[in-house]
């Protein structure tokens, strides 16, 4: 299996890192991208500088090396996750702006129907964001917002983000045992 994860200027950028994780424990190939707020934002919200999830990919390019191959249909992958995806990226991808790596490489997942799966992350959200999202959705985008549940008895922030990420991997029909599915909690209480 072949991926590419694009990290965006949103809050949350722990759950790219965690993504990148697993993948890379699972020896998933992953093409990763992050932009430039995401790299501020990594600055702020994990204390470490971009380097240090750039080392859990196969790859990394840069938000404008218009030579990565995964800003061609010709390169072919399994699908692309963007996680945390910013209202700006979301934006672009709605509307075809492809005018950097990332949403260039979200438009030919559209175009090539393949599997983009987008993690949307902000509060409240306006009548653009959802027209936004209701658009991709229509056209066979899965909308994950950055909204993890509560039912499997969460203890840590970990436990919080694992969550997210098994949904995630659910939607790529990967394996996993992040979380405690809603049946398992009934049997263990
Ligand atoms: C600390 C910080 C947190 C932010 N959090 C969000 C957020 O949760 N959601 C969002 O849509 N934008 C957020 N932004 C704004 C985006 O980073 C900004 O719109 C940026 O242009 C996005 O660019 P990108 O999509 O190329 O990464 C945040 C900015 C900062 C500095």
């Amino acid at each position: 299996m072949k991926l590419t994860i694009a990290i965006t200027g949103a809050s949350g950028v722990v759950y790219g890192k965690r993504l990148l994780e697993v993948l890379h424990r699972k020896e998933i190939e992953t093409h990763l991208v992050i932009s430039q707020a995401a790299k501020e934002i990594i600055n702020h919200e994990l204390g470490t500088s971009e380097k240090s999830l750039e080392t859990l990919a196969n790859h990394v390019y840069d938000v404008d090396d218009w030579g990565s191959p995964i800003v061609s249909g010709s390169f072919k992958t399994d699908g692309m996750v963007i996680v945390p995806c910013s209202m700006k990226t979301l934006a672009g991808i709605a509307n075809g702006f492809a005018e950097n790596v990332i949403l260039r490489a979200a438009d030919v997942m559209l175009k090539e129907k393949r599997k983009l799966i987008i993690v949307p992350r902000e509060t409240p959200l306006n009548s653009v964001h959802l027209r936004n999202m209701l658009d991709l959705k229509n056209q066979g985008v899965h909308i994950v917002p950055a909204m993890p549940a509560y039912y499997h008895k969460p203890k840590t922030i970990s436990n919080l983000v694992d969550f997210m990420i098994g949904r995630i991997l659910d939607i790529l029909e990967i394996e996993h045992n992040l979380y405690q599915r809603w049946q398992e909690v009934q049997k263990t209480g």
